[in-house]
């Protein structure tokens, strides 16, 4: 049943090429639009929508994060990431032109859960992100799109993250596509990138052996620090969790511009620090910026692990181990810099001798709040 690998978390990790292909099947079509027509909220009321808010938990809260960079770039929509558990505790301001995404792989964690019922009540319409037909969330939302990950078994969210991103951007490409924006090139040569990711995933896969090597030889540290900006800055936050939760390790995501505000002070010799770096294309102030910043935490004695695009030599002479990944539109980076965090997080857990589908403390699905 695990297909030969030692965990399902490993199994998940490679089957996670198939998982993206699989969400985004039948949802562009051949001219390069977006068909999302099982998403039953019309286009003239997502035309109307003014605002987005995306609850959710853990890891499909890392999902949402990303997401708001891609919600309002493409569809200049404001938009609100916040974690499911805190909602409805602070009253927030909803209404019917209040777009509420939810996002859960097992469509069942009752934060979520109570989060979107307060919006409903609130009179907001709710699109749920699930992994799970027929699960309690999006039964009881106005409106579903699943993510087509299959089953996932391990407690560590792999697959279903990557899977939660891709519908992530086709919602906002949708979104975009509907309501027209000054952005339609871009959309388009977005969904072309897109339906060309999964082969970005695969080729990552195939270089993950010198990440395991790493791994393994950091397995006596205490604490591993996680930097990024941009969408980068939420894929350090993943990377963390994903480290605590099976590594049982301090691990902590920063954006790098925080830095200089406090945790540099936590630089010292030999703290391994790994640093998502953007493409030096489109965005590159920030490239330049965390460039220096990788400099900085180098010269106070931090040992740099450094994600980086193919051809980003800028960052080569500063990267005590340098990570290559397939180069992509910046937003959709995160659906090849998370994987090395993943098989990162999984291979120090191996060697810590720690249970890797079944961490301690936890259960796949959480349903008390
Ligand atoms: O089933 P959900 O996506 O709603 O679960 C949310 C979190 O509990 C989940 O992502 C959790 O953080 C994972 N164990 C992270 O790997």
């Amino acid at each position: 049943e695990k297909d030969g690998h030692d965990y399902f978390m490993l199994k998940e990790i490679a089957e996670q090429p198939k998982a993206v292909a699989d969400t985004l099947l039948g949802r562009i079509d051949a001219a390069g639009s977006l068909r999302l027509d099982e998403v039953r909220i019309s286009a003239s009321e997502l035309r109307e929508m003014d605002k987005v808010v995306i609850v959710a938990c853990g890891t499909a809260f890392h999902a949402g994060l990303i997401a708001k960079y891609a919600i309002e770039h493409w569809t200049r929509v404001p938009c609100e990431v916040e974690l499911a558990s805190e909602f409805r505790y602070r009253d927030p301001i909803l209404d019917p032109r209040t777009l509420v995404v939810a996002i859960s792989q097992s469509g069942e964690t009752m934060d979520t859960l109570m989060a979107l019922r307060h919006a409903r009540e609130q009179g907001a319409k709710v699109l749920a992100i699930c992994n799970t037909n027929g699960s309690t969330i999006p039964r009881e939302s106005d409106a579903v799109l699943y993510t087509h990950a299959g089953p996932e078994v391990a407690v560590a969210s792999t697959k279903a993250f990557l899977t939660q991103l891709v519908a992530c951007y086709l919602v906002a490409l949708y979104l975009g596509q509907v309501r027209g924006t000054q952005w339609g090139d871009e959309i388009q040569a977005v969904v072309r990138d897109l339906s060309r990711i999964a082969g970005a995933v695969e080729r990552v896969l195939h270089t993950m052996q010198p990440v395991r090597q790493l791994a393994r030889t950091l397995a006596q540290k205490d604490t591993v620090l996680f930097l990024g900006r941009h969408v980068g800055y939420p894929v350090a936050l993943e990377g963390a969790l994903k480290l605590k939760e099976l590594a049982y390790m301090h691990a902590e995501g920063f954006a790098a511009g925080e830095l200089k505000h406090g945790p540099i002070a936590l630089i010292e010799e030999d703290l391994p620090v790994v640093v998502v770096v953007p493409s030096p294309r489109g965005r590159s102030v920030l490239h330049d910026k965390i460039v220096s910043n990788i400099q900085e935490i180098r010269a106070r004695g931090a040992r740099t692990i450094v994600i980086a695009e193919e051809g980003d030599e800028a960052v080569a002479p500063y990267a005590d181990h340098l990570i290559r990944v397939p180069v992509t539109p910046t937003l959709l980076q995160p659906l090849v810099a998370t994987v090395p965090l993943q098989v990162f997080a999984c291979e120090l857990a191996t060697a810590r001798g720690n249970e890797v589908d079944q961490p301690r403390n936890l259960a796949k699905s959480v349903t008390v709040e």
